[in-house]
């Protein structure tokens, strides 16, 4: 009579040369959660920035974002975080003339740089023309994104008078101010109450010469 193998005999071997393999792997697993120094030891660089004309000195961790430096080590919590990934433009700040990100970039990238945010374009004595637009043309509903549509705005006036191009300019040599330039350049910053059409008007304004 034939003797077959029993299956089952060669299964539990398999299952006992995997187990085997895994036996291996707590060593991995052990390298792996070697002791941490406490957090607030871990990487901290000292980092000198000008935010809305003062200088300030922070010694942060390597890994904070330029957003968290503002807003939980200066209390500058005009610049919001919406969606901590680059995604909303609700975190916009201006940075040595430019606007960025701010969530997407490390504070420890900027020492030494002029960082503006809202608190520093105006007061609420003294607005920035573009805010004193945007309360005019109601250019804003919840307000949550409104800070990082202004410091944006501020900045994209900048970049036309500069001459710098976007994707919509039809000349190159002649970047002007025109509705579909500012639809293109303002598209990063999303507004969930949608007040686009004031938000141009805003701008509008302002590019016309102040008639906020
Ligand atoms: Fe930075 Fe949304 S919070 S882009
Ligand atoms: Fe509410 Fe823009 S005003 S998200």
């Amino acid at each position: 009579m034939k003797v077959v193998d029993d299956p089952l005999k060669v299964s539990r071997r398999s299952i006992l040369g995997g187990s085997a393999a895994i036996c291996a792997l707590p060593q991995i697993s052990a390298a792996a959660a070697a002791p941490r120094p406490p957090e607030d030891k871990m990487n901290a660089i000292p980092v000198k920035l000008k935010v809305n004309g003062k200088d300030v000195r922070l010694t942060l961790d390597s890994r904070t974002s330029l957003l968290d430096a503002l807003r939980e080590h200066l209390h500058l919590t005009g610049s919001k975080k919406g969606c901590d990934h680059g995604q909303c433009g609700a975190c916009t700040v201006i940075v040595e003339g430019r606007r960025i990100n701010s969530c997407l970039t490390l504070a420890v990238m900027h020492d030494g740089d002029e960082v503006t945010t809202i608190e520093g374009l105006g007061s609420a004595e003294k607005l920035h023309p573009m805010q004193q637009a945007f309360v005019v043309q109601d250019g804003f509903q919840c307000g949550y994104c409104t800070p990082g549509q202004i410091c944006s705005a501020v900045a994209v006036l900048d970049e036309i008078k500069a001459g710098i191009p976007s994707h919509v300019t039809a000349d190159l040599n002649q970047v002007s101010f025109s509705d579909a330039e500012v639809r293109e350049r303002m598209s990063g910053n999303i507004c969930r109450c949608a007040a686009y059409p004031n938000i141009i008007a805003a701008i509008r304004d302002v590019a016309d010469g102040g008639k906020a």
